[in-house]
């Protein structure tokens, strides 16, 4: 069985399923903890503990509003849902810990919903401790041909930013009996662009002399 590290996630290939395990990295966790316990006692040394506490707490506040509007914005110039940011997915401490298991529950309850035939089937998820997905042939297209590809096949060209990192890598999704499918759809952020365009994307899929 083949072992490969993904950002979040850790998979073991087999010749018909795919297992899927959140991936956890102790040092780096320890790591991320110590530098934000250390950052919050030098500000509060400079500033105080109770000014920096309660700035501390004002920004993270402000951040959450923050992301709200700006998704809401999006929207409009998108033609798509937008969803805003949780604190799993891009503060580093958050995705380091929790990143994995919300990988794998999305993907599996974003298949579940949809049963989607653009979504390579996700059969089983343990809350996100494991998943267990049909295999697929993986694509090798070059990153940025196949970026242009689901762009050009997008009904508005800013769409795909929606989630650019789950988009812009076609070891995300693979031929399944010769059709396009997408293999990690864990990010709730790319589910709109999906509804919205994958049967244009699935259509217009050059196969097999790209494969
Ligand atoms: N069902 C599958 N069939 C074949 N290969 C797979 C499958 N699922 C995952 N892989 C392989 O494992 C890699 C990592 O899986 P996946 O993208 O789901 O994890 P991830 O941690 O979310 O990755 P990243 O964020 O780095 O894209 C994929 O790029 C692909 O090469
Ligand atoms: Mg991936």
């Amino acid at each position: 069985m083949k072992k490969i590290i993904g950002t979040t996630r850790v998979v073991f290939v087999g010749r018909m399923l795919v297992f899927k395990f959140p991936r956890i990295n102790l040092r780096e966790i320890k790591n991320l903890l110590m530098s934000e316990i250390s950052l919050f006692f030098e500000y509060s040394k400079r500033d105080g503990f109770k000014k920096h506490l309660s700035s501390h707490i004002k920004k993270k506040l402000e951040l959450s509003k923050h992301l709200k509007t700006s998704a809401k914005e999006k929207n409009l110039s998108r033609g798509l849902r937008v969803l805003p940011h949780r604190r799993y997915e891009f503060v580093a401490l958050n995705v380091e810990m929790f990143g994995g298991f919300m990988a794998n529950w999305n993907e599996f309850i974003f298949f579940v919903k949809t049963r989607n035939k653009f979504l390579l089937p996700t059969y089983f998820s343990f809350f996100g401790l494991i998943n267990i997905q049909k295999r697929g042939n993986v694509l090798n297209w070059k990153d940025g041909d196949f970026f242009v590809f689901l762009q050009n096949n997008s009904k508005i060209k800013d769409q795909i930013f929606v989630d650019a990192h789950s988009f812009d890598n076609p070891q995300n999704f693979c031929l399944d009996n010769g059709k396009l499918k997408m293999i990690d759809y864990g990010s709730r952020h790319c589910r709109s662009f999906i509804m919205e365009n994958w049967e244009q994307i699935q259509n217009n899929f050059p196969r097999p002399s790209k494969e």
